[in-house]
C-alpha cells in the first residue's frame, strides 16, 4: 500500500462531513483516559469503522471512535481507542491518526497512555510529562516514500516533546493532587510486558517509564510540525522492580483509580493551551 497525501486526505474529508468546525486540540486518549470522554460537551461521535482509509482498533479497552465536541471551551477530537504495532499493523500505517488530525486542521496534538514505572522514584498513580524519548525496537513510522506535503525526508526530533507545552504541563500539576515527574519515555514493541533485564537495561539507557503506545503517534507529529505534549500515566512499577508477575488487571485498576483526577488534570491543561 503506498500512502499518498490523498489517501489521508480521503478520510478527513469524510471527518469533515461530520462536523461544521475545525478542531484546535487533538487528544489521543489512552487506557487511563477513558472517562475522559464524558467530559466533551456537544458530542459529534464518529466509528473509526465509518472512516475510508482509516484503521480499526482491536484492544477490547479501547474504543474506536472519534469524537468532536468542546472541553473547557476549545474546539477537540479526541481519540478514544488507538492503534499500536502489537495489533499487527505495520510501522508505516502507524501514520494514519496523526496526518488525518493534521488534515483536518487540528493545530496542537496530546498523546495520554499508560506506562510502567522504570525510575524507582516513581510510584502507581504518579504522572510523567514526556521530555524526550527512545525507541530502538521497529521501523520508524515514517518509513517508505516521503509524503513531502506533510514534511521533510529527514527532520529534526531534538524538540519534538514541545518544551513550552512540558512547561505548562508542569505548572498545571502545582495546584493538583496528581505526583507530576519530567522524564524519559521508552518504546517497547509488546505485546509481553518487559522483562526485568530489558527494564534494567532501560534504566541504564535512561528511561524512566516503558510503554507499547505514543512514539510512532509523536514522530508522526514532529514529522508535519505539530506542537505536541505527551502525558504517561504510571500504572504499574515495570517488570522486576517488584518480586511478583506484572497483569493487565493491575495496569487497568491503576488507570481506573487515577482516571478522574488526571482527566481533571488533562481538561486544566487543555483550558490553558
Ligand atoms: N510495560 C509496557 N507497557 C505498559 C506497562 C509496562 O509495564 N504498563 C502499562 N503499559
Amino acid at each position: 500500500m503506498e500512502y499518498t497525501y490523498e489517501y489521508f486526505q480521503k478520510s478527513a474529508d469524510f471527518l469533515k462531513t461530520k462536523v461544521g468546525y475545525v478542531p484546535e486540540i487533538a487528544i489521543v486518549l489512552g487506557s487511563c483516559l477513558g472517562p475522559f470522554s464524558q467530559a466533551i460537551e456537544d458530542p459529534t461521535v464518529v466509528d473509526y469503522a465509518d472512516i475510508p482509509n482509516f484503521l480499526v482498533s482491536t484492544v477490547a479497552s479501547h474504543a474506536g471512535k472519534m469524537i468532536f465536541g468542546t472541553v473547557a471551551g476549545r474546539k477537540v477530537v479526541c481519540m478514544s481507542g488507538r492503534f499500536h504495532s502489537y495489533e499487527g499493523y505495520d510501522f508505516e500505517q502507524l501514520v494514519i491518526p496523526v496526518r488525518v488530525l493534521k488534515l483536518l486542521g487540528v493545530k496542537t496534538v496530546i498523546l495520554t497512555n499508560a506506562a510502567g514505572a522504570v525510575n524507582t522514584d516513581y510510584r502507581p498513580g504518579d504522572v510523567m510529562v514526556i521530555a524526550d524519548h527512545i525507541k530502538l525496537n521497529g521501523n520508524s513510522p515514517l518509513r517508505g516514500p516521503n509524503v513531502e506535503e506533510f514534511g521533510p525526508r529527514f527532520f529534526d526530533v531534538s524538540q519534538m516533546y514541545t518544551p513550552s507545552l512540558r512547561k505548562l504541563a508542569l505548572d498545571c500539576a502545582e495546584d493538583s493532587p496528581l505526583r507530576v515527574h519530567e522524564g524519559v519515555y521508552m518504546f517497547f514493541p509488546g505485546p509481553q510486558f518487559e522483562t526485568p533485564a530489558e527494564i534494567r537495561a532501560a534504566r541504564i539507557l535512561g528511561a524512566d517509564a516503558v510503554g507499547m503506545s505514543t512514539v510512532t503517534e509523536a514522530l508522526t507529529a514532529a514529522h508535519c510540525g505539530m506542537p505536541l505534549l505527551a502525558l504517561s500515566v504510571m500504572t504499574n512499577m515495570a517488570a522486576g522492580v517488584l518480586d511478583r508477575p506484572l497483569t493487565d488487571t493491575e495496569v487497568d485498576e491503576t488507570a481506573n483509580m487515577i482516571a478522574g483526577e488526571f482527566s481533571e488534570y488533562v481538561k486544566k491543561i487543555v483550558a490553558l493551551i
